[in-house]
């Protein structure tokens, strides 16, 4: 079985019902599950009937449960960001601190990061205690920058890296003609400095704190990227809408080209006769669907998670290696 698995697709198609019973349904079977809500719109708990948090709590008999607070762990990105930038550039007085800050708030992938982080933290953390972690994931758009994250992030990390390749081989050729190079008047007379504070200017990738940084994100980057891509068990719902079909297609379209692939296809919500599979099947080709059907008086109790029928997908899991 892999170690993970995530559920995504449109709003409404059932992600956070179905990933709620497998869950269940493994941990009945003696499988320790760890469930975890990335959704910041979290009805998880609702469904268990309990209230949630961003520390794990019980669920049921091998079965716990945790929902992400993304606010939390955007604002632990920022602090973290603020630190580096202090440590790294003190002695660049230019840079207002409280104000890149806020500009990070706000710019785009900040969000993604935290979750990436999020999922990173759950994964070290708690991938030993557990046989499984299914993860129910925020809306489609959120969910394919996040698993898009690494990758591309990857690629500037990589040019990054090249560029302050570039900028310690010339340090070491200035230094090689004037020793004297690094040292720089960084505090200004009028402010009372007078002394001449070298900056602390590595010549070498082994000693450079930003070298070593983005090395330390790249491979960061590169655990997520195979957590993804190798460790993972990725499932679109669909219901037998010609909607949520079109929107399950862009998600398996846009993963493929991130080298990222998903297992199978769970169409919920269905007739008996599960009308609607031979279309999902023509349009998924060789892509396995399961069905669950539709439960008609809703899913009211926990108790509904042992009725849902997850067989098919939960078998296919259990198989992935
Ligand atoms: N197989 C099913 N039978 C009956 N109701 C279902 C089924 N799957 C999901 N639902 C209901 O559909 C609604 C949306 O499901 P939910 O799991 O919250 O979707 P999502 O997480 O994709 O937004 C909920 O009210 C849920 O109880
Ligand atoms: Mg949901």
């Amino acid at each position: 079985m892999k170690k993970i698995a995530f559920f995504m697709g449109k709003g409404g198609v059932g992600k956070t019902t179905i990933s709620a019973t497998v869950a269940y349904q493994l941990s009945r079977e003696n499988k320790k599950v760890l469930i975890v809500s990335l959704d910041p719109a979290h009805n998880l708990g609702d469904v268990f009937e309990k209230k949630l948090t961003n520390e794990k709590r019980p669920l049921g008999a091998n079965l716990d449960g945790v929902e992400i607070d993304l606010s939390a762990w955007v604002a632990r990105y920022l602090k973290e960001s603020r630190n580096e930038i202090r440590s790294n550039y003190l002695y660049h007085s230019a840079i207002n601190l409280e104000n890149y800050v806020n500009i990070l708030k706000y710019s785009p992938g900040t969000e993604e990061y935290a979750v990436l982080w999020a999922i990173e933290y759950i994964y070290r953390e708690y991938a030993a205690a557990y046989d499984i972690i299914i993860f129910d994931t925020p809306p489609t758009a959120l969910t394919l920058r996040f698993l898009a994250m690494p990758s591309i992030t990857s690629l500037w990390v990589g040019q990054l890296s090249k560029m302050r390749e570039k900028i310690l081989k010339k340090r070491q050729t200035i230094l090689a003609v004037n020793p004297k190079a690094s040292i720089v008047r960084n505090r200004p007379l009028e402010d009372g400095g007078d002394e001449d504070v070298p900056v602390q200017g590595a010549t070498d990738k082994k000693n450079d704190k930003i070298y070593i940084k983005l090395s330390g994100i790249s491979a960061r980057l590169t655990e997520l990227q195979r957590l993804f891509s190798h460790e993972s068990y990725l499932s679109v719902v669909v219901n037998p809408d010609t909607l949520s079909l079109s929107e399950a297609l862009r998600i398996r379209e846009e993963l493929d080209r991130l080298g990222v692939h998903i297992n199978s296809v769970c169409l919920n919500k269905t007739s008996a006769e599960g009308a609607g599979r031979e279309n999902v099947e023509k349009n998924f080709g060789g892509c396995p669907v399961f069905m669950s059907p539709l439960l008609t008086e809703g899913v009211r109790a926990v108790s509904d998670l042992s009725v849902i029928d997850v067989e098919g997908v939960k078998n296919d899991l259990k198989a992935a290696e």
